[in-house]
């Protein structure tokens, strides 16, 4: 039951209270008492126990000792400087690529190979409740630390593997990263300009189907301990295909295909199903003494107006109310060929304004309209600092560090971000000593021996 005075509250002010962050840390954590080992690299992989953690479960990470796992080193920006804080002394430091896939984590170094390491794993994996995983098809199996063996001791196992392509069938060990799934699973086919336009298929920054990739394998995983929990009382082994996954994400590109035999092509900017639906490009920069060339240059605004009142209305705001009555249906306006006047057109009206005056223009003719933004504006932004979105964190190991938190919103057990990542190994002792019963002289010796 609500109490009264947030029962009587407007429901901006009823989000303010129950989403409060200053309030984040002394609610509970809905996934505490979770336990998820992760042996993953990259993104894929990683971000699932990171989202986990978030949450509140435990999640260790573990990792080739001293070097750790790849995505340390591969992206610039290390900072070798964080490691005085730890005896395991890695050969390079961390790049901020690290940043966003492993926040909460404990961190172990263990070297596979030693057949100590097996029987160290097997001990972490008789009291997880997870395992996460993004080697390619087999090798932890081959190892003799994959879902079969562990099955054997703990059937309330639940173990995710992400890879490229699944377990069976002809391509299944080849390498994939996120770019080779969306290039095989067809996303780059319609993304960037058509040949008209000089343009070629254009891919995302942003490795989006790795973090996608990952929430989606963070929730088979909830539904699996749920199962397990309320019906089976066991685990199960759970794969995510990485080519899969970006299939899925075609929309209805596979259907059109299937019924009308159209293979969808790149629409740059536009839409194929949607028109005005896009980014226009603004003559004006907004930022004309920048030191960033792109600033300097142009700015570039979504603006959308794919209704027939609202593409009236457009057309009327930039002074050209014939293309309103040339293109008055939506199916006018789709196809290609009213595309490539009417964008123009609309690039005309933008040429001598910056992206916040077509915004403003078309806000206040009722139309909806966004200005790409840059980091710098995305992180200066007052309403998400206010909620919270873009955070400073004042990180254990590396200080203070500004974050993006976690993007959903639970108003009894929110989640937290407690560190960002911290070095190769930090916590081994912890780890072997309350989880594998090691004593100080024994994981001595593992670390004399290279095995963690
Ligand atoms: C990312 C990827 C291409 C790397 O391929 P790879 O390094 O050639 O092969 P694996 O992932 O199976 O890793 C095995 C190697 O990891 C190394 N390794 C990593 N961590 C280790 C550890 N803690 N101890 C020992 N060896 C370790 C070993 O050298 C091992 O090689 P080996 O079989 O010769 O002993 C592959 O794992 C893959 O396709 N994964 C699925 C898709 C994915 O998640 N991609 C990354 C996200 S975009």
């Amino acid at each position: 039951m609500l109490d009264k005075s947030l029962k009587d509250m407007t429901f901006e002010d009823f989000c303010r209270t129950v989403f409060d962050t200053k309030d984040t840390f002394q609610k509970p954590e809905v996934m505490k008492g979770v336990r998820v080992i992760s042996t993953t690299q990259y993104i894929l992989g990683p971000c699932v126990p990171a989202y986990l953690a978030e949450l509140g479960a435990e999640s260790i990470k573990v990792e080739l000792p001293k070097r750790g796992e790849p995505m340390r080193h591969t992206t610039p920006f290390n900072e070798p400087f964080l490691y005085p804080l730890s005896r395991w002394i890695p050969e390079k430091g961390t790049g901020l690529g690290f940043f966003g896939a492993n926040t909460n984590e404990l961190f172990m170094s263990l070297d596979f190979h030693k057949p100590e390491a097996v029987q160290i794993m097997k001990r972490l994996a008789a009291k997880a409740d997870v395992v996460a995983e993004n080697y390619r098809a087999g090798t932890f199996d081959r190892w003799g630390i994959g879902y079969r063996q562990y099955k054997e001791f703990n059937p309330r196992l639940v173990y995710q593997w992400m890879g490229g392509f699944g377990g069976w069938g002809p391509g299944r060990n080849r390498a994939s990263y996120d770019i080779l799934g969306q290039a095989q699973g067809g996303c780059f086919s319609i993304t960037g300009w058509p040949k008209e336009y000089g343009g070629m298929p254009s891919k995302q920054t942003i490795w989006i189907m790795d973090y996608w990739g990952g929430a989606v394998s963070a929730f088979n995983i909830i539904a699996s301990l749920y199962w397990r929990d309320n019906v089976s009382g066991v685990g199960q082994f759970l794969e995510y295909s990485q080519v899969h996954g970006a299939q899925r994400h075609l929309t209805d590109f596979i259907a059109l295909y299937g019924r009308k035999g159209i293979v969808g092509q790149r629409w740059g900017n536009w839409e194929p199903l949607l028109c005005v639906h896009g980014i226009l490009k603004c003559g004006k920069s907004s930022y004309p003494g920048s030191k960033n060339p792109q600033e300097q240059e142009v700015g570039f605004c979504f603006v959308s107006a794919f209704k027939d009142e609202e593409f009236k209305k457009l057309c009327s705001l930039i002074g050209n109310p014939a293309l309103a009555k040339k293109y008055p249906a939506h199916a006018d306006r789709v196809a290609a060929d009213a595309q490539t006047a009417i964008y123009p057109a609309l690039e005309k009206w933008a040429a001598d304004k910056t992206k916040e005056e077509v915004w403003k223009a078309c806000t206040e003719a009722g139309l909806v309209a966004q200005p790409v933004w840059n980091s710098n504006e995305v992180a200066s932004h007052e309403h998400w600092h206010l909620r919270g979105s873009i955070q400073w964190l004042d990180d254990p190991t590396y200080g203070d560090i500004m974050i993006q938190g976690a993007p959903y919103r639970l108003s009894e057990t929110p989640a937290r971000i407690k560190n960002a990542f911290k070095p190769v190994g930090a916590d081994n002792e912890h780890i072997l000593a309350n989880l594998c019963g090691f004593s100080g002289s024994q994981i001595a010796e593992l670390e004399k021996k290279e095995i963690i």
